[in-house]
């Protein structure tokens, strides 16, 4: 086991609902804390350039645009294999297939607002947190 640190998003679906701290204590009861926090209204820019990795999928432009609906929450929680712990409470990406329990499971309403991000690999997860937050902002 390894102290990690991972990039989470509570989508537009979650602050639309007011569920923001219904996830969080799902996100804090795991053993993981949230060291930095911002809640932002992404620009479609700012969208775009977070998902560049799916620019060339089906579905890049949708998510660009349901992730400008509404503000966002922003994140970077830290614990022991924080990434695999934080993707395994967040369930499935398609909230039909995702285990009972799971964030995406009790809270999603589709498999494009499935009310969070989280990072998928400890690199991928160091360059999602620099691109929302510098060292001075991350409080450990
Ligand atoms: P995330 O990056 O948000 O943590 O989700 P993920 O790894 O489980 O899924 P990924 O394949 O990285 O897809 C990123 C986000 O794109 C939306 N999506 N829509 N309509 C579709 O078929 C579709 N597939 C993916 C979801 O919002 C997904 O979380
Ligand atoms: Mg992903």
């Amino acid at each position: 086991m390894s102290v990690q640190q991972t990039l989470s998003i509570l989508k537009p679906d979650v602050t639309r609902r007011n569920l923001t701290g219904k996830i969080n204590a799902k996100i804090e009861d795991a053993g993981l804390r949230i060291i930095a926090q911002k809640r932002l209204w992404l620009t479609r820019a700012q969208a775009e350039g977070f998902y560049a990795v799916h620019a060339e999928r089906s579905f890049f432009s949708d998510l660009c645009e349901f992730m400008t609906t509404g503000p966002v929450v922003v994140q970077v929680l830290e614990g022991s294999d924080a990434v695999v712990k934080y993707r395994d409470i967040m369930g499935a990406t398609n909230p039909a297939n995702a285990a009972e329990g799971t964030i995406r499971k009790e809270f999603a309403e589709s498999i494009e607002a499935n009310s969070v991000h989280g990072s998928d690999s400890e690199e991928n997860a160091a360059s999602e947190i620099s691109y929302f937050f510098s060292r001075t902002e991350i409080v450990g």
